[in-house]
């Protein structure tokens, strides 16, 4: 398996469990919807996955590496070399070109390969807006950037928040066709948080997070 996630506990400080024994696999190359209502911890396990936060008991393991015993360097490293993130918000960087953005990933982690970031520009669209600035494209152009710069350091493991929530229903269709395409490309696998049974539909596996735990 690429990615095990073994009856994780998580709280946050004074709060109740938000995740109470999460339990989920993810093989390599699989795509896998994650749905459940607003607050029942999606995002907060996509965090826990990226190591971007720690939880309480069991344990993810993630290409092999246990992510409990690592120090921050650890996780670091592995978020560098093993996994990409997309969010609901693009996060793109607005001071950096399209060229810029969708290379500053792999080159903050020198796995800068030009000719695959340009190959990535063509499949998705962009190689036209290559010198526009962020505020100067649509919703769309900007998740597509941020799909690309995801892709561009060629993870193992994409992890997606909502990746169509602030975009038109065309605009989802064409974002989530080409997360898809250069996933099942890439041989990636990908956990993606959606409200939208249609998106889930499309993806290998569903599980869904309820009380804590997937139902
Ligand atoms: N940093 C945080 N500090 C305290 N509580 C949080 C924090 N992040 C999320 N929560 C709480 O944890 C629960 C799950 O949140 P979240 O993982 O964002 O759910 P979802 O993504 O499914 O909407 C919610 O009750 C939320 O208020
Ligand atoms: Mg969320």
């Amino acid at each position: 398996m690429l990615l095990s996630i073994d009856h994780v506990q998580k709280s946050y400080p004074g709060g109740r469990p938000v995740l109470n024994g999460v339990s989920l696999t993810l093989a390599q190359g699989q795509t896998l919807a994650l749905t459940g209502e607003s607050g029942s911890g999606k995002s907060t396990l996509l965090h826990l996955v990226a190591a971007l936060d720690g939880f309480d008991s069991g344990e993810i393991t993630l290409d092999g590496q246990p992510l409990s015993p690592l120090d921050d360097a650890g996780r670091a490293a592995l978020r560098r070399n093993t996994l990409s993130l997309v969010f609901q918000q693009f996060n793109l960087i607005p001071s950096l070109t399209v060229a810029q953005n969708l290379s500053i990933h792999a080159r903050l982690a020198c796995q800068d390969d030009p000719g695959w970031t340009s190959h990535l520009a063509e499949r998705l669209g962009l190689a036209d807006l290559l010198e526009r600035y962020p505020e100067n494209l649509s919703g769309g152009q900007q998740q597509r950037v941020a799909i690309g710069r995801a892709m561009a350091t060629r993870p193992r493991l994409l992890l997606a928040d909502e990746p169509t929530g602030n975009l038109d229903e065309t605009a989802s269709a064409v974002v989530l066709e080409l997360m898809l395409s250069l996933v099942a490309d890439t041989g990636a696998a990908l956990l993606l948080v959606t409200h939208s049974p249609e998106i889930a539909s499309q993806l290998d596996a569903r599980a869904h997070l309820s009380g804590g735990r997937i139902a």
